[in-house]
């Protein structure tokens, strides 16, 4: 990985919606580039040149192609590219607003998947890899008079030693997937900031600012204005501030008071401001602790797509209907799976008090033995973290998903646990781990070494579905070998929207209603038993999942079908929580 990929994560600008930016959302052109030729060649794409005389020869054109809505995968947007697996190179024109002109500028992409090249005014600016972070290149000093160029080669196609790898239950939406802005911001400006409370404390906040600019003030100003706080931090000649600060009379965030407070960090002339929530994380044994009190997650899991609009989810209204269906599952946690979603969603559940887990997709069959890949993985990490290292409401980072136990992957988990702990030590590190059975008992044993690394442990079952008939939920049990919380980050069971019959049928909503019947009594079983998140909220597309008439591309373990509509499993959740809640 070159040197420029390795400083994204450190170069990432945070609280990026409260900075002054202009949108270049809107109708991107695009060309498909099917055999690469657009970096090199006969196709030089990314050079946009026009015929300078009738007889010159040019064999692309920007200005007369098609175009594409950004944010937004290309699968969705036109028939002919649904299974595309490929580059497809984006363009967009615009001007620079005259009062952003003498300001340093910087372009912040939220997610491109899988891989971008992005040039500005025809200059090659730099590259990311991973399609579910963020990231920003600076363009200061590159800008032109009247229209700038911003192209941005995109590439989606799966590779083994890539994150994830080839296979994945979900489908490869390729493209510009969420919002790109122009920002501008002070020569000397406050990159990025940490500020939660200390791990441990209850009352006393902790963290750090970064800034980014040659001439550095002495100090930083943190405002809290709600708590009649103003306190200065030394600068070091890193552009670094230290914060420590007590928070007299703080209201502490929770599912069911997620006070935030206003935040204003300055530096020198330039400032950032941020919405804030405080609260206090821990488990002691068996227990999962939020502000001291014990806690059960009633959660879901959700894959980021607007099924009912088709495609990758993105916007704040994708992100209401989707924490709304949780809100009335009577939910107060979310599984984000198994990727980084978009930013919307994270302020979304800080607002409305809903807890979250936040996960790198090291999902099945990653080359753990690959240098490059635990590179990368840490990188993404980085960009994950110190885009949501504010944000009350995430709770736990993962670090994989059903991967086999070897070494090569238990020594790479292990440099990811405490790759995180090094960046973020006030949340909780966890993974979705998988059973060992005990043959010719019903007893299955989570007994994975890498329970060790992790602060939770949780679990994917599938007793009743994959595993066994419903029935075997009353003669199963499981035994955690960890004096730790558990959570099933996984279970349930398919079913296709309005296949009705007897509970016996596999795919009728019956069946799928007497998997969590069953469930539910067996989970209570476990003394660890601390939540769980039925797979899934709602039915999404997949080329895994191919079974005429009922799948058709869709995997059907949605409590929800990807037209909305509520199953009869849906009823049963909503029930089991709201009990959880007297
Ligand atoms: C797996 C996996 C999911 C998948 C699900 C299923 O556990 O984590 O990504 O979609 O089970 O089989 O439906």
């Amino acid at each position: 990985m070159n040197p420029a990929e390795q400083t994204h994560a450190a170069k990432l600008i945070g609280a990026i919606g409260s900075r002054a930016q202009l949108s270049l959302n809107g109708k991107w052109k695009y060309i498909i580039d099917g055999y690469e030729t657009g970096a090199f060649g006969f196709m030089p794409v990314w050079k946009d040149a026009k015929p300078k005389s009738k007889s010159d020869r040019l064999e692309y054109s920007f200005d007369a192609s098609p175009t594409l809505w950004v944010p937004g995968d290309w699968n969705s947007q036109d028939d002919k590219l649904f299974y595309y697996e490929g580059r497809i190179w984006h363009r967009r024109l615009f001007e620079i607003p005259e009062e952003m002109r003498e300001q340093r500028l910087f372009l912040y992409f939220d997610a491109i998947n899988y891989k971008a090249e992005v040039y500005f005014n025809n200059e090659k600016l730099g590259e990311h890899e991973g399609g579910f972070t963020p990231f920003n290149l600076e363009i200061t000093g590159k800008l032109r008079d009247g229209e700038n160029s911003l192209i941005v080669a995109v590439d989606n196609r799966r590779r083994g030693d890539a994150i994830p790898s080839n296979v994945t239950d979900w489908w490869n939406y390729g493209g510009i997937t969420r919002d790109v802005r122009l920002v501008a911001l002070d020569s000397t400006f406050i990159r990025n900031f940490h500020f939660q409370l200390a791990k441990g404390s209850a009352n006393h906040a902790s963290g750090w600012v970064e800034l980014d600019g040659e001439k550095l003030p002495e100090s930083v100003e943190v405002e809290l204005p709600e708590l009649g706080l103003k306190e200065s931090f030394t600068v070091d000649d890193t552009g670094k501030a230290r914060i420590e600060l007590d928070l007299p009379g703080l209201q502490r965030w929770s599912p069911d008071n997620p006070k935030l407070y206003d935040v204003t960090i300055r530096a020198g002339e330039s400032s950032v401001s941020d919405k804030i929530g405080f609260r206090t994380l821990e488990t002691r044994g068996m227990e999962l602790l939020l502000n001291g009190k014990p806690m059960f997650l009633r959660g879901v899991c959700y894959h980021e797509e607007n099924a009912v609009r088709g495609g990758r989810a993105w916007s704040v209204e994708d992100a209401k209907r989707f924490l709304g269906y949780a809100k009335e599952l009577n939910c107060n946690f979310v599984r984000l799976a198994h990727y980084p979603h978009n930013e919307n969603i994270i302020r979304l559940a800080d607002e409305w008090g809903i807890l979250l887990w936040g996960e790198l997709p090291l999902y099945w069959g990653i080359h753990w033995g690959d240098d490059q890949v635990l590179e990368n993985a840490k990188r993404q990490m980085g960009e994950m973290i110190n885009r949501d290292r504010n944000r009350a409401a995430v709770i736990i980072w993962s670090i994989c998903n059903e991967t086999g136990r070897t070494e090569p992957r238990n020594k790479f988990l292990k440099a990811m646990a405490d790759h995180v702990r090094s960046l973020d030590d006030t949340r909780l590190v966890s993974a979705a781990l998988q059973p060992d059975k005990i043959e010719g008992t019903g007893k299955k044993v989570i007994s994975d070494a890498l329970g060790e690394q992790l602060d939770v442990i949780a679990l994917n079952q599938y007793i009743g579905w994959y595993d066994g008939l419903p029935d075997a939920c009353k003669t199963s049990d499981y035994e955690v070998r960890f004096d730790k919380p558990l959570i099933i980050s996984e279970f349930g069971a398919g079913a296709l929207f309005g296949f009705h019959g007897d509970k016996e049928t596999r795919w009728t909503e019956e069946f799928q209603a007497w998997v969590y019947r069953e469930s539910f009594p067996m989970l209570e079983r476990i003394a660890n038993f601390r939540g769980c998140a039925p797979w899934v909220l709602v039915d999404f597309r997949t080329p895994l999942r191919m079974l005429p008439g009922i799948q058709d591309g869709w995997n059907r373990k949605g409590l929800v079908s990807e037209r909305g509509e509520r199953k009869q499993a849906f009823f049963i959740v909503q029930e089991y929580y709201r009990k959880r809640l007297e």
